[in-house]
Order: structure tokens, then sequence, then C-alpha cells
């Protein structure tokens, strides 16, 4: 069977670890892809040392040529979009619609980056003084250690990987380890695409021996910059090891993200947005929808609708054409079984015939292929959450949606943003003025208008507040304030030194108040 090991200078490392893994298809689970043979902290640490020596030199190519990598990169990515689309179906069970929107992202990405090298502004600036200009520059940060998960296994890493290479970065990539197949096929692309050898490395290790590189990289000063997508509890671990090395990294994390549901609303768009929000890609998102807050006058009929709807969704097979397939692997379903463990007497559930992993024993009205052979979960409505159920306050990474009611538009804010995470939110509306004021009032760095929590387009802006992430953006133009630092030039022609704020000329002017005061009309 194949071995995927980390790529080191474009070639496979020796392992560090000698457990080799195996990578199985989660919804074959008797189907291995490959076996995987782990990098450790010192796989890390070299990778990042190679790819700081590269650096200057790509730094050195004129951006607009740096754009044409990335040209050739998103053309690469179009000509494989078929194959990496079913790589990524096989290896994480996302369906295949979703998996050739994945890489339709990438190459979306690539598209609005070639150009941005024929851009990458800097700005001239008038100065205080004559005979003098001022300048701006956008300097690449170095090398930027991109650590992301598997359940966008190439769009994510590509936010990241592209725009650091456009801005002349080196990139250290550690994907997740679980899904080295998809992860080794992107890498193979992206070491094709012109980019000198040594600015581009990946590094296949767990999560204790990346922290473990990462903390050695930074402290020996070969990395400055660190992306990464994953939890709240690991984002926050290492925006502290970020921290003591002087350095913001570009956090993107969890999300317990809100779809309120006014009286107005049309509800069948409503439920339509719900079900893809909180069961495409079986709700392993970060952007999946967490609660569906209802206004009380509609949240019956909205229920069941919803209900029904999420009762008859085809859900199996991912090469079929299905809502949603199996957990990605084994430690999302062992998660995602805890936070079934959230409901409580309380809440009432909904949407499939019954609760936890679909098999012959305990199955699925309607199941779209042989369960047994996957790992797959029944999808669950559970209503009558509340502000005070840990279920309301927890991101839960799977097919689970609550339900929570509202009587004013306070409460719906309240509740759309009381448990401190802010990454995405949907309101449902027929009236501007609840669209504007949600806008302005919900915590979340994004915000839908009829339309689902997830799926945002790749050149806006993509990133959280409060848990979900320290202020950082992704995508489109706003990335590149984190993979480049702003250098400021002033340069004097005058001769001789001029002073900022000392030798500034002085106009004259006469202060005072000359108008009249206000007795025009009766004068
Ligand atoms: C994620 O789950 O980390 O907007 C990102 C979306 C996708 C990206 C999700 N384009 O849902």
């Amino acid at each position: 069977m194949r071995v995927i090991s980390s790529l080191i200078d474009g070639g496979p490392a020796p392992a560090a670890d000698p457990e080799i893994r195996r990578t199985v298809n989660p919804a074959a689970l008797d189907e291995a892809l490959a076996e995987v043979s782990l990098g450790d902290a010192a796989t890390f640490a070299e990778a990042a040392a190679r790819a700081h020596a590269a650096q200057p030199a790509w730094a050195d190519v004129p951006a607009p040529v740096r754009g044409r990598a990335i040209q050739q990169l998103g053309r690469l990515v179009e000509d494989n979009l078929e194959t990496l689309a079913r790589l990524i179906t096989r290896e994480i069970g996302k369906p295949l619609a979703e998996s050739r929107g994945e890489v339709q992202e990438v190459v979306d990405t690539c598209t609005f980056f070639l150009g941005e090298g024929r851009r990458l502004y800097g700005q001239t600036v008038p100065s205080e003084m004559p005979d003098k200009q001022l300048f701006t520059f956008r300097v690449p940060v170095g090398t930027a250690a991109i650590v992301t998960a598997g359940n966008f296994p190439v769009a994510v890493p590509s936010w990241y990987i592209v725009p650091a290479l456009l801005c002349g970065n080196a990139v250290v990539w550690k994907p997740a380890e679980y899904t080295p197949v998809v992860a080794d096929a992107f890498a193979q692309l992206i070491l094709r695409c012109g980019i000198p050898t040594g600015t581009f490395q990946m590094v296949l290790s767990d999560g204790a021996q990346t922290f473990a590189g990462l903390e050695a990289a930074l402290e020996t000063g070969t990395v400055s910059k660190v992306g990464f997508t994953g939890s709240s509890d690991v984002g926050r671990r290492i925006g502290e090891l970020c921290g003591r090395h002087l350095q913001s990294p570009c956090l993107e994390l969890g999300g317990k993200n809100p779809l309120v549901v006014m009286p107005d609303a049309d509800l069948d768009l409503a439920v339509e947005g719900a079900l893809f929000s909180g069961f495409g890609t079986a709700g392993q998102r970060c952007t999946s929808l967490g609660t569906a807050i209802v206004h009380t006058d509609v949240h019956d009929v909205f229920l069941d609708r919803f209900a029904k709807a999420v009762g008859d969704a085809p859900i199996g097979d991912p090469t079929a054409d299905v809502l949603y397939g199996p957990m990605i692997d084994e430690r999302f379903a062992e998660r995602f079984e805890g936070w079934l463990g959230l409901i409580r007497d309380h809440h009432t559930t909904h949407g499939s015939t019954a609760l936890g992993r679909i098999t012959a024993s305990n199955p699925r009205h309607g199941f779209v292929g042989d369960p047994d052979v996957g790992r797959y979960y029944h999808p669950v409505i559970v209503d009558g959450v509340t502000r005070d159920d840990d279920l309301y306050a927890s991101e839960t990474f799977g097919p689970i949606v609550g339900v929570a009611r509202f009587e004013t538009f306070d409460d719906a804010i309240d509740l759309a943003n009381g448990h401190g995470y802010g990454l995405s939110s949907a309101i449902y509306t027929t009236d501007p003025l609840h669209a504007f004021r949600f806008r302005q009032r919900v915590a979340a760095g994004m915000v839908s208008v009829n339309n689902s929590t997830s799926g945002a387009e790749a050149h806006l802006p993509f990133g959280g507040n409060g848990k979900s992430g320290n202020g950082s953006r992704q995508s489109g133009i706003w990335v590149l304030d984190q993979f480049t630092r702003w250098q400021a030039m002033n340069w004097d022609y005058s001769g001789r030194l001029q002073k900022a704020q000392m030798d500034v000329a002085e106009l004259e002017a006469r202060p005072g108040r000359l108008l009249p005061d206000g007795r025009f009309a009766e004068d």
C-alpha cells in the first residue's frame, strides 16, 4: 500500500514515528486508502528552517511573476478538479457535489490572487514638508506556518497558502493528519506551479508534535506568522504561544452560528436555509448552523416543516445525491456522541427515526446505501433549547441543530450573541429594517440575509470575533494584511534636514469670532 509522508523540499521525509497509521474511507471503513508515516517536532522545525532559508530568494521574484505561479496553480487545480474532488469524497466522505465546490473554491482563490500580483499596492502619501515624499510598501512577513483542519482539506488551506505565497512568503503547511491523501495530492500540485524548491513544505504530524515543532521554530525565529483553523481551545493555546513571541496569528476558530427566523420570514426559504446550514457536510463546518432562533408566532410551523425536511432528506453514500455522508473521522464521531449527551429531558428531538449511529439495527428511514459499512449518524433537531442549556453554549461539530424561541427582537439578539462565539450568522426576514438592525447588533464577523450561515464566497473577508477568532480575516484583499507588513518610507530631496512637526510651514490665518451672533432676523 502507498505510504504518504511529509514533504521536505519536495521529497518524502523519513518516518519519525515507527507507528504506521492507515487512512480509511469513512463511507467504507474496510477500504484503506494509504499508510501514513508521521513526522514529529524535529520534522516541523526542519521544514521551517528550510522554508526560512528559501524565502528571501522568493521574495525577490517580482510580484507579477509570483502571480504567474498562482495562475499555474489555479490551472493545475482546475485540470485535476474531478480527481481531487473524488479523493476528498473518498477520504472524508463529503458529498461529491460539495467536494467539487470545495475544489472550485481553490480555483477561485487562485483567480483572485493571480491578479493581486499585479497590484499589491502601496501608497504615495503627501509629506508635511516640501521636497519630501512619503511611501508605503507591503513587505512579506517571512515564513508562514499554516495548520488546518480536515473538513475543508483543500479550500481552507488555499485561503492561507495562496495569498501567503503570492505575497512572497515561504509556507510550512501542516494539514490534518487524517487527510493525508488529499493533502499529498494538493501539495504535489503546489510543488509544480513554478515556485522554487524550499518555499513550500508539508509536514504530517499529530497535534502535540506540531505544537512542539512550532514552539521550536518560533524560538529560533524561522516562523514569522502562524495561520490556524480549528477549535477555540487549540486556537487559544496557539495565540498564547505566538503572543510570547510578539506575533499575532491568523486564527479561524469555532462557531455557534445562529439563524434567526422573523415572523415575516418566507418560512420555506428559512427551512431550506436551515437544512443546508445545519446538515450540509454533516454539520462539520465551522460555519454550520448551531441554533435556529425562531419567533414564537412561527415556531411551530417552522419546526414542523424543518422536521419534515430533515426527515425526508437523503443521507448516506456520499457519491450519491445525498444531503450528507459519514462523519469525517473517528474522532469527530466520538466527540459527536458526547454532544448528543447534552440533550436534556425538557428538549424534544426531531428529524430522524432514531438517534446516534445509523446501523441496520438502528436504521434511518430512506438511508442511501448500507449504513453498516460506514460511519454515519442520524440527524437531530433539538427543540426547546434555552439560554441556560449546555447545548446552547457548546459548538457541536456534527448533524445536530438546536431550536430556540424568542418573542422580542432584543431576545433574538441576546440568543444570537450570548454564547460568546461570533463567526457566522443568518436572519430570515422580508423587512429590510430587521436585516440592517440584525447586522448592526450581531457579534458575528459574517451575516447572511435570507441565506445559509455556511457557504461564504471566496473573496469576502472570512473570520470571526470572540471565541471564533482574534479578529483576523482571511480571503479577498483583507488577508493581505496577514501576510504582509506595512513598511513606511520617507525620502527627503530638499538637501537639508527637515524636522517633522518642527519645520512645517505655518499658514497665516486670523482666528477669532468674526461673524455677528445670531440676530440677523431683527437686523
Ligand atoms: C470551515 O468550516 O472551516 O463558508 C470553513 C463555508 C465554507 C468554509 C467553511 N466555504 O461554509
